[in-house]
């Protein structure tokens, strides 16, 4: 079903309180770990999204008992071993989390698995993840892409590993190997979200991390069973950040949104946005089963600064770029970007699909492979026409187009409403709810 999103004006001035949904990064987690333990683990808050509900249907087809109504989700799971017969399919949809750190998981599986996702995921790159789980021996039938099959084996051997380009995915997906594998997996990785490692901790499973400037050891010692895992997902940093930046770009708001996963590794928006000279102040700090969690007070912000932005935040703010950028269209001088040819690997090529996006609106910037400068006008302000088309419905760039119709006027009409089911369906909601 196609869905368009049309607005023809900016967002009037707000003062208000939301609450976004629970973070997506956790919610997967969070049900794949819940499938190795037989005893039920529960989850509050937990995303309601595609991605999520692919996870729940992947770890149903693999013998997991699910229950999940509005607030509240049950896991039975199958503990470490998949007691079905014959080929397994599994469809990712979207989810690159998924898709990847399924494979993971399934390193012992005897059963063949054949793994599908849609458009989207069917281009992106799956050898950062088969090449590892090669080492551990598993066979694969693709190089590169899904569709694959893969077999597993009934004893893992632990290898070593380096991950280079600061994936989390590809981070946990080699933990995840790891756990059902027989002794230590070493794992140097490139700085990353690390809410794998924290679970893994709060499990009591066998983990020693080192963490260095820019790259952490990390060791995994298999197991055969683990405990179940009762959590309270806390609200997506990721969504949030649409908010935020909406509110840093309109006369005389300001917004408190309650209750959102702070994780050192993921912040990167924040500490990007506050160098550009946005006011943001976390308040009700807690920790919450080793997260830490707090509400963001934002604040319209009149006097916004280029950035030439540290390559050392770039992982912590991977999926915020787009909407950072929009900030830099506002902002007085020239900003810049690089090293972030991982943009390019997501659900659609952002990088390019920023560029495109700011042309539309009639910003000037200059797209390498993996960089953007971007020529910011305090005064931008549109009246065009600006029709945006992604062929491939990623999420992020809808609610990005969003915000920038609601922050800087023009007359808009954005294809694919429906693609924020995969991320973030109360986007819209939200919304309307400023407005009101
Ligand atoms: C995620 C890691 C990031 C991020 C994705 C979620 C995760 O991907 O872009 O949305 O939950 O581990 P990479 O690990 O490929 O950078």
């Amino acid at each position: 079903m196609k869905k368009i999103l049309k607005i023809n004006q900016k967002i009037k001035s707000y003062n208000k309180k939301i609450f976004v949904e629970g973070d997506k990064s956790l919610s997967i987690r969070w049900v794949l770990i819940s499938s190795l333990s037989e005893k039920k683990s529960i989850a509050h808050n937990l995303l309601k999204s595609e991605d999520v509900v692919n996870s729940i249907n992947c770890i149903k087809t693999l013998g997991s008992k699910v229950k999940f109504n509005e607030n509240r989700c049950e896991i039975i799971g199958n503990g470490f071993h998949i007691k079905k017969k014959g080929t397994i399919f599994l469809d990712a949809g979207n989810s690159g989390t998924l898709g990847r750190l399924i494979l993971g998981l399934l390193i012992n599986s005897k059963n063949k698995i054949k793994l599908t996702g849609d458009k989207s995921l069917s281009k992106r790159d799956f050898s950062r993840v088969i090449d590892p789980l090669k080492k551990f021996g598993a066979k694969f039938n693709s190089r590169k892409t899904l569709p694959l099959s893969m077999e597993g084996l009934t004893n893992p051997k632990p290898i070593n590993y380096l991950e280079k380009k600061g994936s989390a995915q590809c981070k946990t997906t080699v933990m995840f190997a790891a756990l059902k594998s027989r002794g230590t997996t070493k794992i140097k990785a490139k700085k990353s979200r690390d809410h794998t490692e924290l679970l893994f901790k709060h499990l009591k499973i066998p983990i020693q991390i080192k963490k260095g400037m820019k790259f952490d050891s990390i060791k995994v010692r298999g197991l055969k069973k683990i405990k179940p895992l009762n959590y309270r997902i806390p609200g997506d940093i990721s969504s949030s950040a649409f908010f935020l930046v909406l509110t840093i770009l309109s006369d005389n708001s300001q917004l408190l949104v309650k209750n959102v996963n702070i994780n050192s590794s993921r912040i990167g928006v924040i500490k990007i946005l506050k160098k550009m000279g946005a006011y943001i102040k976390f308040k009700n700090r807690k920790i919450y089963k080793g997260e830490k969690i707090a509400d963001i007070f934002v604040k319209n912000s009149k006097k916004l600064k280029s950035i030439n932005c540290p390559t050392k935040w770039n992982s912590s703010a991977i999926d915020e770029f787009l909407i950072i950028f929009l900030v830099a269209a506002k902002a007085k001088g020239i900003s810049y970007f690089k090293e972030l040819g991982e943009l390019n690997q997501k659900e659609s090529p952002r990088l390019i699909w920023a560029s495109k996006i700011l042309n539309l609106m009639g910003v000037k910037n200059i797209m390498t492979k993996d960089s953007i400068k971007i020529y910011g006008n305090p005064n931008l302000c549109l009246n065009k026409k600006i029709v945006i088309k992604n062929f491939l419905k990623d999420h992020r760039v809808f609610m990005m187009s969003t915000i920038a119709a609601l922050s800087f006027g023009g007359n808009w009409k954005i294809n694919d409403a429906d693609s924020i089911k995969t991320s973030f369906p109360k986007f819209l909601k939200i919304l309307r709810d400023l407005k009101s």
